[in-house]
């Protein structure tokens, strides 16, 4: 018996807006227009690929990578694409989640995106 298939990808398009005056970037800002498109059209564009039962976009709140905002983590594969604009999502489904290849030249810097630590070492 074959079930509901699971989602190949999970898209979280930080979603995060500062209040005006803030001096904390954010995700959505009132100082670029399009970050508040954004996550619009994410969806929409998966929906138009066809692709967005099996590539989930997801809505959350902040993920501490503000200063490299926008930007969205897809899941499995822990990648992190950073300011994000329309041109690069059309790529990042295009090249990524369609053609199975990371865009690498709009992946979020090593410095700021180590290695994870596993739980268990940290667990008290
Ligand atoms: S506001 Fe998006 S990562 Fe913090």
């Amino acid at each position: 018996m074959t079930g509901i298939p699971q989602p190949a990808f999970y898209i979280f398009k930080c979603q995060q807006s500062a209040p005006p005056g803030m001096p904390k970037p954010s995700c959505v800002s009132q100082n670029n227009p399009e970050s508040q498109e954004l996550m619009q059209y994410l969806a929409q564009q998966l929906m138009m690929k066809g692709i967005i039962a099996t590539a989930q976009p997801v809505q959350t709140s902040c993920l501490n990578r503000c200063q490299q905002g926008p930007v969205v983590l897809i899941e499995p594969g822990h990648t992190m694409y950073v300011n994000l604009t329309k041109e690069k999502i059309d790529r990042i489904i295009d090249e990524h989640l369609i053609g199975g290849k990371v865009v690498s030249e709009y992946l979020i810097d090593d410095s700021v995106w180590g290695e994870p630590i596993p739980p268990a070492s940290m667990a008290r």
